[in-house]
């Protein structure tokens, strides 16, 4: 494992109701209390984030699956910075793969959420990845490239110790097939020399790195001792608490 602490995500998703995301959140705190050299976040839907905040404690971070980039205004449906402060909320994804491609958002707006996430003080997870069609075609360094160059642009050296960049392919998101060890680790390595052109070595080298897309505890311990994979964001098994712990103490070591 590398010097850099891992960091293990519970992605929700559209999942869970108010009593079970509280008893799910419960269960999690239980787990990772006195859990040390591993920072868990959870991502329940927004509804509930009061109540699961209220049911975590300090072991584990309240976070959010998504933002609006404006403060304040007419955006039917749309949840900002400072609302989610308000309910507790310190981090939050943007970019995720479900918001590129089921809800439809492109790198511009995605760049702006991260922006706007990181201007107010929340740690952000830009999330990228390639569909099943661009690895085929061999594009998935390329495509991760892009992801981060436009998700990043105008993001500061000193805002970098707030990212954390998840590398999820999107045909290993809720499919059962996750990457190989080596095939992971083979695109954080080119992840993290796009941070080092853009950032240098030393930040490059401090950015945390998450793989997701069905990573489960059978497979977590191989894909995390990857020099370059600081940890996972987690959807389907995070939603059960003894495999999401299972998960968490892979990472932990
Ligand atoms: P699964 O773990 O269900 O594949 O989901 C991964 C994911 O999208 C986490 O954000």
């Amino acid at each position: 494992m590398s010097k850099r602490r891992p960091i293990i995500g519970g992605n929700w998703k559209m999942n869970t109701n108010a009593e079970s995301a509280v008893a799910l959140a419960r269960g999690v705190a239980d787990g990772c209390a006195g859990l040390s050299g591993v920072e868990v976040f959870v991502c329940p839907p927004f509804p509930y984030l009061t109540h699961v905040g209220s049911a975590l404690n300090n072991a584990v971070m309240l976070a959010a699956q998504d933002l609006y980039h404006e403060p304040d205004g007419a955006f039917t449906g749309e949840i900002s910075t400072a609302m989610l402060a308000d309910c507790g909320v310190r981090a939050v994804l943007t970019g995720h793969s479900e918001r590129r491609h089921v809800i439809g958002e492109g790198d511009a707006l995605i760049n702006k959420k991260t922006r706007a996430a990181l201007n107010a003080g929340l740690l952000a997870v830009l999330c990228v990845g390639e569909k099943l069609d661009q690895r085929d075609a061999g594009e998935t360094d390329a495509v991760n490239e892009r992801q981060i160059r436009a998700g990043l642009a105008g993001v500061t050296p000193d805002q970098m110790a707030r990212v954390v960049i998840a590398y999820e392919p999107v045909w290993a998101i809720g499919t059962g097939k996750t990457a190989t060890p080596a095939d992971a680790q083979d695109a954080h390595a080119k992840i993290r020399a796009v941070l080092t052109d853009l950032y240098g070595p030393e930040i490059a080298g401090a950015t945390r790195i998450q793989y997701g897309g069905s990573v489960k505890a059978s497979n977590a311990a191989e894909l995390f001792g990857q020099p370059d994979i600081d940890g996972g964001l987690i959807g389907g098994a995070s939603l059960k608490t003894a495999d999401f712990l299972d998960i968490v103490r892979a990472a932990a070591g």
